[in-house]
């Protein structure tokens, strides 16, 4: 099998390093990693296999670990989600990219195969779907995706192929689940540092990225004001948390949170948002947004009860929370009317309007969250690569260590300019008497 980039038009490099240039202003965090990787060079021999969404602050943190002294192979992790021009500059640059905007599913399971066809030492993931696939490699597992990943995959060794793997990185909350679900069954084939449970990451990717790259999308698809609209948020984690606070910043009439936990639901109330469950606000909701990680939160149930008019998007992982394959079935008629837009005509005459097919609406009809958020959360990736380089693990599912949470948010704050507060000697001395319980 030839290991030869795949990209939908290399022509667009240029374009793609003007990109490349605009993210890195905005990710100085990661910049300044990337100038200490260039001396010590602590990836040196490091083979990374990154299944990413192909943006430009993917691009970012590629050209960071190639500086570290890795040779990486860059595959998506969606198949909507590519910025061929990012795909383009990336393969010039002599990285390995499998990847462009709109790949089928086979054509996605083939680049996940690409990926592992490198024999990778570390992988990097957002979605768990490349390792996934190595797991299901190793345990003889052959559904369809597996075999379209053996297309390109060539002749692995599944064994040799997880021997040679050190560890490996998981971006999101859905990834992070599957992988801790594999653990529990005891298969997990090597060390995973769950980046999203970086407090750098998660507080800030989750809430502040998504909040405002999910509404960026949704406006960009439809170019509708949000103001005086009634929006409804299914799920109020952290996703869940920005996205409501984002809907009232822009002037919602109503946010109102569907939630299954108890806890959330309260929390949601108290954050001042109004709390029922999906039955009842698809009477009167405007807006629906799905931030859950789990299937059919919108059903075609939910969706007959909709208004004439109601737009339904997806920011979760995955394109399972609308069941928009029910919504094809009952259908009278759909057709674009818009990049990312997709009317529904129903059997009483009623329209609902779908944005990105239900994908994850940040980063099919937008850019995904903006470099600055992107600069913690692939400080965070970075300095895992390292440790993992650095640190003989056992299978299991880390955190980040703290100090290294706590170093980014510090270089975070210094490259904004803002000082933190030291504590003087006194109050050092009055807190370590606490710690020696005296
Ligand atoms: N996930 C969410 N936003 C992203 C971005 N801009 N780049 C890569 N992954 C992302």
């Amino acid at each position: 099998m030839a290991r030869e980039s795949k990209v939908r038009d290399p022509s667009l490099a240029g374009k793609g390093r003007d990109q490349l240039y605009w993210a890195e202003r905005n990710m100085p965090v990661l910049m300044e990693i990337r100038r200490r990787f260039e001396r010590e060079r602590p990836l040196a021999g490091q083979l990374i296999a990154a299944c990413l969404h192909v943006t430009k602050e993917t691009g970012v943190l590629v050209r960071t670990l190639a500086a570290g002294g890795a040779q990486v192979v860059l595959v998506p992790s969606n198949p909507l989600s590519t910025q061929d021009e990012i795909a383009a500059a990336l393969a010039e640059e002599g990285v390995y990219v499998y990847a462009w905007r709109g790949m089928s599913e086979r054509e996605y399971y083939n680049a996940i195969g690409f990926a592992a066809s490198f024999s990778p030492t570390i992988t990097l993931d957002d979605g768990a779907d490349l390792t996934v696939t190595i797991h299901k490699l190793k345990h003889g597992v052959r559904d369809r995706t597996v075999e379209y990943a053996l297309e390109t995959a060539g002749q692995t060794d599944a064994d040799k192929l997880v021997e040679k793997i050190r560890g490996g990185t998981e971006e999101t909350t859905t990834g992070v689940l599957r992988l801790r679900a594999l653990k529990r069954e005891g298969k997990l084939a090597y060390p995973i540092i769950a980046v999203n449970e970086s407090y750098t990451k998660y507080l800030f990717d989750n809430r502040y990225g998504t909040g405002q790259s999910t509404w960026d999308g949704i406006m960009r698809a439809t170019n509708m004001l949000v103001a005086g609209k009634v929006v409804v948020v299914a799920g109020y984690g952290w996703v869940g948390r920005g996205i409501a606070l984002r809907a009232r910043g822009l002037g919602a009439r109503r946010v109102i949170v569907v939630e299954v936990n108890p806890v959330r639901a309260l929390e949601a109330l108290f954050d001042g948002f109004e709390v029922m469950p999906m039955d009842r606000a698809a009477e009167v909701g405007d807006i629906f947004i799905t931030a859950t990680g789990n299937i059919r939160v919108i059903n075609l149930n939910h969706i007959l009860k909709m208004r004439d008019g109601a737009v339904l998007a997806n920011a979760g992982h995955f394109n399972v929370e609308i069941d928009t394959a029910a919504l094809d079935r009952a259908a009278a008629s759909k057709r674009s009317i818009r990049p990312y837009l997709d009317e529904y005509v129903l059997p009483s005459g009623k329209r609902v309007y779908l944005v990105g097919e239900g994908r994850l609406v940040n980063l099919v009809a937008a850019e995904g969250h903006p470099s600055e958020v992107m600069d913690m959360s692939f400080a965070n990736q970075a300095l895992a690569v390292e440790y993992l380089v650095k640190h003989e693990l056992p299978p299991d599912v880390y955190k980040l260590p703290d100090e290294l949470d706590e170093e980014v948010a510090r270089l975070k704050l210094s490259t904004m300019g803002v000082e933190l507060e030291e504590m003087t000697e006194e109050q050092r001395r009055y807190v370590s008497s606490w710690e020696l319980g005296t």
